[in-house]
């Protein structure tokens, strides 16, 4: 689109705010401004304000017809033992045959961490401080070696933060890993609205734009191209996990065994609550289909009801690991693109960076505006056969999400502690504990090293001089 058809197509969606000061902007800003303007979706805009400002209440969720969804259980909650170790050689068979990429979507702004830089590069592990990063890119190198395929990895970053984590992965020499399997695509951006669905400014020559969600990472992975190398490769099962979850099994031979027997598109991994008020999504049944239902649309009185059994009758929270199928993804892009029904947008009502009449920045104390962004979640509901399989929240989920308390640079190292000192009892080691389990040592173990404790048991029964367990052990 030209200039005059881009101030036409704004005017007419009564968006000239956004030039308004274009009489004083050089030629270089009015060229920034023009290419965010041409991103803009603006019938879209127009809907979601409709839709998400000023009819919120339309696409209510009907809360009588919500189930309790169903999941594969553990073995320890009554899974079936047979049925978890046929899945795990279906799914090591799925490996050794290429058929797997990991994908983490990075995009996120990752406010409440406040750590300046993506997330991705945040030291996480107790003793090394690795990265957060280089955890995962130890753990997909390890399933490699493991079953005689390397993976492709792919990492979705923002307009934000995409120099940055390319040139992190550079410094680092990709951690080992061939970078020609290692494949970074930027996510679709939206513009943030005033509550009246005005597009607001971020300066006065560019626009409030934000990340789409992680549910972006869908059309994110059609647009980059990313679907169409996965085909060439052989590749059709998609791992996905977030950045933020250092303890994340990202490569499950278990999971991908249910999802591939069980003829699945998209499957899911859940925890049982860890208490009935814990903010959490929850994975639910609802008119036959699965889906997450946010903490926030779910009453009080519902999220600690209590079965027959005497457990939480909604327990399964989303800890937001997925097996995507790879033309599952295809297809809901495609209908995407063509203005299909696919998945919807939520609102956040947030303090969004602007500037006054005079041009001027402001940063309001409260919120000022609204950003919309889709979650991945919600295409549970349009895959065939979604499956939803509990796993165990010590060994698979430790988010990374505050600079202090729950969820935080603390937890996630004490976590890892944990794991490290677990897998160490299981295979005979005597190590002190508190009645939480985290160790009074320091003590790191290398993906490179054990990926689970079943491979822990077996490497560490290999090593030939047993170390000695001090204050800072690494096991690599
Ligand atoms: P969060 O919902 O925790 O958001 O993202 P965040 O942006 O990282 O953190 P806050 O809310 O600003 O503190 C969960 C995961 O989804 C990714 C994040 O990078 C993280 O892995 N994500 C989120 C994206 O990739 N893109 C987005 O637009 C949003």
């Amino acid at each position: 689109m030209n200039e005059i058809s881009l101030f036409n197509a704004f005017r007419a969606a009564g968006q000239t705010q956004v030039f308004a000061f274009w009489d004083s902007l050089n030629t270089s800003q009015r060229e920034a401004l023009l290419l965010q303007m041409a991103e803009v979706d603006l019938a879209e805009v127009a809907r979601l304000h409709r839709t998400l400002v000023l009819n919120p209440g339309a696409a209510g969720l009907n809360l009588a017809t919500l189930l309790p969804p169903v999941c594969k259980r553990l073995p320890e909650h009554g899974g079936d033992t047979v049925a978890w170790a046929h899945a795990e050689s279906a799914g090591e068979s799925m490996l050794r045959a290429g058929r797997v990429a990991a994908f983490t979507v990075a995009g996120g702004q990752g406010t409440r961490l406040g750590y300046d830089g993506p997330k991705g590069t945040f030291a996480v592990t107790p003793v090394k401080r690795k990265s957060l990063f280089q955890v995962f890119a130890e753990k997909i190198a390890a399933a490699g070696l493991r079953y005689g395929r390397p993976l492709h990895w792919f990492i979705m970053t923002s307009h934000a933060n995409h120099e940055q984590t390319e040139a992190f992965f550079a410094e680092h020499r990709f951690f080992g890993l061939d970078r020609a399997r290692v494949h970074f695509f930027r996510q679709g951006r939206m513009p943030a609205t005033d509550f009246a669905g005005k597009i607001l400014l971020e300066t006065t020559h560019s626009l409030a734009l934000s990340p789409d969600g992680h549910g972006g990472s869908l059309r994110a992975l059609h647009r980059s191209g990313a679907l169409d190398l996965l085909q060439s490769e052989g590749v059709d099962t998609i791992s996905y996990f977030q950045v933020d979850n250092p303890l994340v099994r990202c490569i499950d031979p278990a999971f991908l065994g249910f999802h591939a027997l069980s003829g699945s598109e998209m499957s899911s991994k859940m925890v049982p609550k860890a208490n009935p008020e814990e903010k959490v999504g929850l994975f639910c049944q609802l008119d036959g289909r699965l889906v997450v239902v946010e903490y926030s649309d779910m009453p009080v009185a519902m999220q600690r009801e209590i079965n027959s059994a005497g457990s939480l009758r909604y327990d399964a929270s989303n800890i937001a690991v997925h097996l995507l199928d790879r033309e599952f993804v295809r297809r809901l892009s495609r209908a995407d693109a063509a203005g299909g029904t696919t998945l919807p947008f939520h609102r956040a009502d947030k303090k969004i960076a602007t500037v006054d009449a005079a041009g001027n920045p402001v940063k309001p104390g409260q919120s000022n505006g609204v950003k919309f962004e889709m979650f991945v979640f919600d295409a549970l509901p349009f895959a065939r056969n979604p499956l939803l399989l509990e796993t165990r929240r010590a060994d698979d989920f430790s988010p990374l999400k505050n600079a202090e308390g729950a969820d935080s640079p603390q937890s996630a190292r004490d976590d890892q502690l944990r794991q490290a000192a677990r897998w160490l009892r299981t295979a005979g080691v005597d190590v002190t504990t508190d009645t939480s389990g985290l160790p009074s040592i320091s003590i790191e173990i290398s993906p490179l090293f054990a990926t689970d404790v079943a491979s822990f048991i077996k490497a560490w029964r290999r090593l030939p001089q047993k170390p000695t367990l001090v204050h800072g052990l690494y096991l690599e």
